[in-house]
């Protein structure tokens, strides 16, 4: 491998247990080239903060090994492996000003006064925030105090950031506008992230690829839209997203087409036959959004009736929950401009494409 092919971190089946047989990350593999902003998604308690810690050495791991840059970081201390940290509590120091706390990791590094004051000049212009040098942590809001952390962590220039739900503090409209700020640094400065979350959105938004975590191990790993389209199993598509997930009780494979029987006598056809042997298929993935209203007298397959069982109206879009057989509400999104006529009580018809209808295995 070439010195530019040598990823910045890789994890080669890493596994941590606490205290006797509680395994909390379990043989996790994983590589993250240099420059790529990567995800590591999941509910509370999978093994986020556990990975994160021992890429950056506040943990070993139990067993595997954490390579940065190709090298093996068994026994080497979180301060020499050349990594920068952002929190969610920002952990900012309060008796120094923004100026002193950007400065801190410089100065640790030994760099010279005119490097320092150079490397917190362009820290700060890159999360703007020229002009607050000499305030302190607590005469900042909330989304500038996470900059101010943001500069800290990245003034030093470390080739890997390594971000601990930085955002989670925030309220919805700042933490919108810090993930496109965080996603532009990022660029700007070519830098390796692994970002920590447990939010999808803010995963999908930003990231260059996502790693799934469920219960210590990688459920699923892959681009934001591939993960989201074909999710492999139905904790994935259950936490990526809304969805609907109904149970399959037979799967033909015909031509690469597949035809699901599902409860109450509705049949579907689903175009992904994918890596599933129809008979492994016990599932199938429906977006609400792909789940059309049709036209009345509308033919063709994957064309169901039922009625409006719930409606909820959310501005832009509406959800409606649609009784489709004596088994099956269906979820179904539709743009709130093509809710006329239809109330709870109404007969709808509704259309899926069958590239839309994902099978799954379990
Ligand atoms: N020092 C410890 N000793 C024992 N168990 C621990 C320790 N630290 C974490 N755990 C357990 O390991 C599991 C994973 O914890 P971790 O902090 O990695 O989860 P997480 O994915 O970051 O969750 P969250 O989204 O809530 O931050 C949890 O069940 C937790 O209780
Ligand atoms: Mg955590």
């Amino acid at each position: 491998m070439s010195a530019a092919e040598i990823a910045d971190i890789e994890l080669v089946g890493v596994t941590k247990s606490y205290g006797g047989n509680v395994v909390v990350v379990d043989n996790v593999s994983l590589t993250v080239p240099r420059g790529e902003f990567v995800s590591i998604l999941g509910p509370s308690g999978c093994g986020k903060t556990t990975t994160l810690n021992m890429i950056a050495g506040f943990h070993e791991p139990s067993s595997g090994e954490i390579r940065i840059r190709g090298r093996n970081q068994v026994g080497v201390p979180p301060e020499k492996r050349n990594i920068g940290l952002v929190f969610q509590n920002y952990a900012l120091f309060p008796h120094m000003t923004v100026q002193e706390n950007v400065a801190f990791g410089p100065k640790m590094k030994g760099q010279s006064k005119s490097e320092t004051e150079e490397a917190v000049r362009s820290a700060l212009k890159s999360v703007r925030l020229e002009g607050y040098e000499s305030r302190y942590p607590k005469e900042l809001s909330g989304g500038q105090q996470q900059r101010t952390a943001l500069a800290r962590a990245i003034a030093p220039r470390p080739s890997v950031l390594l971000l601990d739900e930085p955002l989670s503090n925030l309220d919805l409209k700042l933490r919108e506008a810090m993930r496109i700020e965080l996603k532009e640094v990022q660029q700007q400065l070519g830098m390796t992230f692994v970002y920590v979350t447990h939010d999808q959105e803010e995963a999908m938004s930003m990231s260059d690829r996502v790693v799934v975590m469920s219960d210590g191990v990688v459920a699923q790993e892959g681009r934001p839209s591939e993960i989201y389209q074909n999710p492999v199993s139905a904790f994935v598509a259950d936490f990526i997203g809304k969805s609907n997930l109904l149970p399959v009780k037979q799967a033909r494979d015909h031509d690469g087409r597949l035809t699901l029987t599902l409860g109450g006598g509705l049949s579907l056809v689903s175009e992904r036959s994918g890596d599933i042997p129809a008979n492994d298929i016990t599932l199938c993935c429906i977006r609400p959004e792909n789940v059309q209203l049709a036209r009345k007298g509308a033919s063709g397959e994957n064309l169901l009736t039922g009625r409006v069982d719930k409606l909820v109206n959310l501005g832009a879009h509406a959800e409606l929950w649609v009784d489709v057989s004596k088994d099956c509400l269906l979820k179904v999104q539709v743009p709130v401009r093509r809710l006329q006529g239809i109330e709870i009580g109404s007969h709808v018809d509704l259309l899926i494409e069958s590239a839309a209808i994902q099978p799954l295995a379990h």
